[in-house]
């Protein structure tokens, strides 16, 4: 499962890079941009100085961003296509940065050493059958009073799906590791219509709950959670635009949580 999803990310990196439609806005970024969203931006806090540690940093342009903001940045990703990318898009902006290939299982193998703030946001616990694994390995690279930054599509949003202009409950709240959501898309979601030849791919659902138990099983200490009513994508067509990038759910529908992020520390 994890194979077929790397072969369906490595496809995808190679398209993002090229970022036909912008959606990564990838030649505003060479330009000086910033890329992170505005609820990221208002949450990371100080970065100067830093050593920061991206998980599943795709193609690196937030890896890049923060390092922008002075942070002393490594990314990591499993797709070598991804890794490809970032390199070019660090050597093209001239932001010093290193880019790792690994799973984020392996993370503490792959680069044994410790980091201020590990960071990862949008896109991500999604592609991980064990969340307990995920925050163990996350201890491990954090140093003494490290911080995990996590930013997510809130776990309960993504057992629905909109149907006939109304929101539905169609997948199950939690997936164990050998069940996963099999999801199949011939195109990715930047709306570039070149076509995926690896289209099935595994995700998994991690309630709220487990998240918070994995974090605390973990020896981390949870400091704050928030939730937000907005994301950086429409995840239902029913989304309208908001602020600066963001999408929400109209008027009309109850407001209802669509991401979730939080801060944990280590040691203290
Ligand atoms: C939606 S993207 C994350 C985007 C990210 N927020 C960014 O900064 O652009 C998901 C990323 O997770 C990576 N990924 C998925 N499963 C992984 C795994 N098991 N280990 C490492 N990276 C993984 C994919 O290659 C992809 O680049």
């Amino acid at each position: 499962m994890i194979e077929a999803n790397r072969r369906n990310w490595d496809e995808r990196a190679a398209i993002h890079r090229r970022d036909s439609t912008g959606f990564y806005r990838a030649d505003a970024f060479l330009a000086g941009t910033d890329t992170l969203l505005p609820i990221e931006a208002a949450e990371i806090g100080d970065v100067a100085g830093k050593r920061l540690l991206h998980l599943q940093c795709h193609i690196g342009l937030d890896t890049l961003s923060l390092g922008r903001r002075g942070a002393r940045v490594t990314g990591l990703d499993f797709s070598p296509a991804a890794i490809e990318a970032a390199r070019e898009f660090a050597a093209k902006s001239g932001i010093s940065a290193r880019f790792i290939e690994s799973d984020v299982y392996d993370a503490p193998v792959a680069i044994p050493e410790r980091f201020d703030i590990v960071y990862t946001t949008w896109g991500t616990i999604t592609w991980l059958p064990d969340v307990y694994r995920w925050t163990r390995t996350i201890a491990a690279l954090l140093a003494d009073r490290g911080k995990l930054y996590f930013l997510d599509t809130h776990p309960q949003v993504l057992t629905l799906e909109e149907e006939n202009g109304a929101l539905v409950s169609r997948n199950p709240w939690r997936t164990p590791a050998g069940a996963p959501l099999i999801c199949e898309g011939s195109v990715t979601y930047t709306g570039d219509p070149a076509p995926l030849s690896s289209r099935v791919t595994y995700q998994w659902i991690h309630p709220l709950s487990e998240i918070l138990n994995a974090l605390i099983e973990a020896g981390l200490a949870i400091r704050w959670v928030h939730e937000h009513d907005l994301l950086p994508h429409r995840q239902f067509r029913m989304m309208i635009e908001a602020q600066d990038r963001m999408y929400r759910l109209p008027d009309e529908h109850p407001p209802t949580p669509l991401s979730v992020s939080m801060e944990a520390g280590a040691g203290g």
